[in-house]
């Protein structure tokens, strides 16, 4: 993306990479994620400063990712190491990295040894979060010490000469306290950035530098969710009556959507808006599909075929279509943790596949962004905000909130819990407080008893996450009041069900979704 300055971010591997890009994004400055080998092309005369990320891997290890001492050092910009990126540079630079015998995990004080404008406005003591058994033990020539914890004397590091920064702890996420302030210190204080970044920014470039295509005609499969919803409005902007709206009823959507869609953009002025009905054809294809790989894989390629035969009956109708405008974004386009142990957790997402398998050329006006700044910008376009704090929704729907065999019965049994479980989030006005809550059918069934009888039913998981993007997750502490009204209500109402869970694992290293 063309920004007048920007920081960029190398991913080596860390749950926590897109985190560091949204914090500085937040805090006014451009940044992007890039990959170490993309490092020399990437870089331009607008980079004001790199950082490295975090990552699994020891410096030690044959394939651990890396860049090179010559690069870190005819960069021109200023650098700072995050964890992994910390020990990368001083072992680049001349100190030593070893494996520590009581490594520190999770949140420990830090003490200020040494004063630096990397950490001015830090107190004396903070609390930081540490996530890596490997620490620098020496540190390089030239480079001044400014913190140390317990365990870890070298946890700070700077050189003002080579103008190379690191931290042993994760400064991107919120359980280190003054984290904020040591990013602002590098990206304002050291960098020199001048701030005054704004998504809409992007949104609005995208639209001057895609007007030229607006004579043709364009389509968005619109799900009722956050993402289509403000492609369609961007797309509007540059097709104008050229653009249809395309809603594929499967069955498997959210609840309500159907509604919405037909009610809400006719409403909102959209011209051309096509619900189609297409329930039987994929019950049917999924009925007994249990695998969740097989489970995804055969609803996307489904969508796309009967997308495709959609597309061919407007074109009969209307003319060709040259394009299909989707909701993509930035963390579904650069990947991260792909050389970490989660990388097999990763799913064949449902957006990246619709590149391969649709015939029209893709348009994707959000890929730079992240669900927070797309929150923005349809805050800016004038979409309503019950619409824009809508919670993700899986591509795939119920599908992979159905454990087991896809039928009728489960299916039904899904969403009815899973409205419940919204509709109480609403009622509690708690639904804006957690980035996603739903149900999901467990694939067992339990004993329980009903009236006098003997039941043999199946069990329904409630879960309810707090996240910044999806990636990490922590389970929400979620009143009991409210999770004893939604298992209430899911018992006495949803026929086959007698018992309700609640999901306390985080991600990682469970997953959000379920399949
Ligand atoms: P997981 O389950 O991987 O989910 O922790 C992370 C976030 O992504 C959403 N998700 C999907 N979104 N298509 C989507 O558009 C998909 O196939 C898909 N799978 C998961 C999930 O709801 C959560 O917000």
């Amino acid at each position: 993306m063309e920004v007048p300055e920007k920081i960029l971010v190398v991913e080596f591997g860390s749950q926590y990479s897109h985190l560091i890009v949204k914090r500085i994004r937040l805090m006014g400055v451009y940044a992007e994620l890039i990959y170490p080998e993309e490092l020399r092309e990437r870089l331009g005369p607008e980079v004001r400063g790199l950082v490295l990320s975090g990552g699994p891997m020891s410096v030690y290890d044959p394939d651990s990712p890396r860049i090179s001492r010559d690069d870190l050092l005819s960069l021109g910009v200023p650098v700072l190491g995050i964890c992994y990126g910390h020990q990368l540079i001083a072992h680049l630079m001349g100190g030593r990295v070893e494996r520590s015998e009581a490594g520190e995990y999770g949140g420990v004080e830090l003490s200020l040894v040494d004063r630096h404008r990397l950490v001015e406005g830090v107190p004396e003591r903070s609390i930081v979060w540490m996530s890596h058994r490997d620490v620098v033990v020496e540190p390089p020539p030239g480079f001044r010490n400014l913190g140390s914890t317990r365990y870890i004397k070298y946890s700070i590091l700077a050189s003002d000469e080579y103008r190379i920064y690191s931290t042993q702890f994760h400064p991107e996420v919120v359980h280190t306290e003054y984290g904020e302030q040591i990013l602002r210190n590098f990206v304002y204080g050291i960098c020199g950035c001048k701030g005054g970044y704004d998504p809409f920014d992007i949104v609005e470039k995208y639209i001057e530098e895609n007007r030229w295509r607006g004579d043709e005609r364009a389509l968005v499969a619109v799900s009722g969710g956050v993402d289509s919803t403000v492609t369609a409005y961007i797309l509007r902007e540059i097709f104008g009556d050229n653009l249809h709206l395309v809603f594929l009823e499967t069955g498997f959507n959210r609840v309500g959507e159907s509604e919405f869609v037909s009610r809400f953009f006719p409403e909102q002025g959209f011209e051309h808006v096509h619900i189609v009905d297409v329930r039987r054809r994929f019950l049917d294809t999924l009925r007994g599909v249990a695998d969740p790989r097989e489970k995804r894989s055969i609803f996307s390629r489904l969508y796309f075929e009967v997308l495709n035969e959609v597309v061919s009956r407007l074109e009969d109708r209307y003319g060709s279509f040259r394009y299909l405008g989707q909701g993509t974004l930035y963390p579904d386009v650069v990947e991260t943790g792909r050389t970490s142990k989660y990388t097999d957790m990763i799913k064949g997402h449902h957006n990246v596949l619709h590149r391969e398998l649709s015939r029209l050329e893709p348009l994707e006006p959000l890929r730079y962004l992240y669900k927070d700044e797309v929150r923005i910008v349809a805050r800016r376009l004038g979409i309503p905000r019950e619409v824009y704090m809508k919670h993700p929704f899986p591509g795939p729907g119920y599908l992979v909130r159905i454990i087991g065999p896809v039928d009728e019965e489960r299916l039904e049994i899904v969403k009815r819990a899973d409205s419940i479980v919204v509709e109480e989030l609403r009622r509690s006005g708690l639904y804006e407080e957690v980035w996603q809550g739903f149900a999901a059918l467990l694939g067992v069934r339990t004993v329980g008893v009903k009236g006098d009888t003997r039941s043999y039913e199946y069990a329904v998981a409630i879960r309810m996450v707090e996240s910044e993007d999806g990636m990490t997750a922590r389970h929400y502490e979620a009143p009991h009041s409210l999770l004893d009204r939604i298992a209430r209500r899911i018992l006495d109402e949803v026929d086959g069900v007698n018992r309700v869970l609640y999901d306390l694992s985080d991600k990682p290293p469970a997953t959000i979704e379920y399949e």
